[in-house]
């Protein structure tokens, strides 16, 4: 059975402040600085970071790919886990908590839709999850991004803001949904 396991941490949240790499510093020459700005090819990279960690989870990608500093917002978890929602307090507060959950769950077969948009800071994707029986999840994850080792390469995620379709994906676990006034 596919579910997310509960983050047993303490829901607190985390204000990072890093410096901000896309500032004017991000300009180098007159083209954007590959490790002050993602570039296609390093928003890529994260969108497809995120996917394998969905689909295929190992604890050495989550190590590569996830900043010390990481927060995890997503009211569609947290309807999920059967936690009161609002978009202010992370269901994954820290890169551990992530890992915890993340971690525990079976593969989900998140397929990429479209990798939409992207700036220096920050990718945006569409994905799908086809778990059979006409649940056939969407959703949207915005991924912003932060480059502490300052390499083209070494950029990594902190933070998530993903929303889906948690009715559909509730269904393909194995919940009944019953609509109101029956
Ligand atoms: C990146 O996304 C974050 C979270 O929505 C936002 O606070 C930040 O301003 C964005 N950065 C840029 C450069 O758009």
């Amino acid at each position: 059975m596919r579910s997310f396991a509960i983050a047993a941490a303490a829901a607190t949240l985390i204000s990072s402040t890093y410096a901000a790499p896309w500032g004017a510093g991000g300009l180098w020459g007159r083209k954007p600085d590959p490790s002050k700005c993602l570039t296609k090819d390093a928003a890529t990279a994260l969108a497809e970071g995120f996917q394998g960690l969905i689909v295929a989870y190992t604890t050495e990608n989550a190590q590569a790919l996830l900043a010390e500093d990481l927060v995890d917002y997503s009211n569609s978890i947290k309807s999920l886990q059967g936690f009161p929602v609002d978009p202010f307090t992370p269901v994954f507060p820290s890169k551990a908590a992530f890992m915890a959950g993340q971690g525990a769950q079976p593969s989900v077969p998140l397929e990429i839709l479209a990798i939409d948009a992207f700036n220096c800071q920050n990718v945006t994707l569409r994905w799908d999850a086809n778990f059979g029986n006409g649940n056939l999840v969407a959703g949207i994850t915005h991924l912003t991004a932060s480059n502490s080792q300052g390499k083209a390469d070494t950029w990594q995620i902190s933070a998530i803001y993903t929303e889906f379709d948690s009715l559909a994906w509730f269904k393909a676990i194995g919940g009944t949904v019953t609509p109101p006034g029956q």
